[in-house]
């Protein structure tokens, strides 16, 4: 199988969910939008988005399973599984916001051996189908090298369940206010990206699921960074606990912020 191209469908598919992304988040009205949980919320958007995008990957690796966010198709363990996010970025989306991605991962027997991320108004593709090779629009992207929390620039979200370790975590990230700056912008997905492209130095959060992980994280992988749970493990796709950095940064985030 050739992932490369393969990779150049995913990369057309994600490219036409996200214009259609676009195109409906002019036309949405209070009654489309549902809460799935207190600040979590859902359109009809997510579920049609996911749809089209299990019609349009199904056919390009028969066999393949899904593992998707909104359910519409269920999930069975196979040697080949996609990973789908629709609609990463579901707040900023309802509020008129951005950012917002489609998120997509293949996986190769419970490892990701693909990654596309589209941001579909900022028309940016993050793509990676080889170790060391990471694009953005088909250009070649790497990590930066920032490596202290001072004067760092990194990314975090809150997670919609947060517990009393999760407020520990934000408290440690308080407590580095005067040092570095962050940001939240709600869309893992891309967040992830924007560190793989050297735009931000790390990102971590906690209840993260699979969906919004498994394609950033290997993008970010083929473009130099690195990726773990909050106690430095490899578990991060499935263990909803993410720290996704330039690499040199890394042993500080998990140090300092996430594990204590
Ligand atoms: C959410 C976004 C957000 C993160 C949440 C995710 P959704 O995904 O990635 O940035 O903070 O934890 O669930 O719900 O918009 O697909
Ligand atoms: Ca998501
Ligand atoms: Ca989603």
């Amino acid at each position: 199988m050739n992932l490369n191209i393969i990779c150049a469908e995913v990369e057309k598919i994600a490219r036409s969910v996200g214009a259609f992304l676009k195109s409906e988040q002019a036309k949405l009205r209070n009654t489309d939008i549902e809460l799935k949980g207190t600040r979590n919320f859902v359109t009809y958007i997510d579920t049609e988005a996911e749809k089209m995008l299990v019609e349009n990957l199904r056919g390009l690796i028969p066999g393949a399973t899904f593992l998707t966010e909104e359910g519409t198709v269920s999930y069975a363990e196979g040697k080949y599984t996609w990973i789908i996010d629709p609609l990463d970025g579901t707040t900023n989306y309802v509020h008129g916001d951005t950012p917002y991605s489609v998120s997509i991962a293949l996986m190769k027997d419970k490892q990701a051996v693909l990654g596309v991320v589209y941001d579909p108004v900022a028309d940016e593709l993050f793509s990676a189908a080889e170790k060391g090779k990471a694009t953005l629009n088909g250009n070649p992207i790497k990590v930066s090298s920032h490596n202290t929390l001072t004067n760092g620039y990194i990314g975090f979200g809150i997670p919609y369940s947060l517990d009393a370790r999760g407020e520990k975590i934000l408290q440690n990230a308080i407590e580095q206010f005067r040092h570095c700056s962050f940001r939240i912008k709600g869309s893992a997905a891309a967040e992830i990206c924007y560190v793989a492209c050297g735009r931000s130095d790390a990102y971590f959060h906690s209840g993260l699921s699979p969906w919004d992980v498994a394609a950033g994280t290997f993008i970010l992988e083929c473009a130099g960074g690195k990726n773990t749970d909050f106690s430095g493990g490899n578990g991060y796709i499935f263990s909803k606990e993410l720290v996704a950095s330039n690499g040199a940064i890394h042993k500080d985030i998990v140090e300092q912020i996430v594990n204590y």
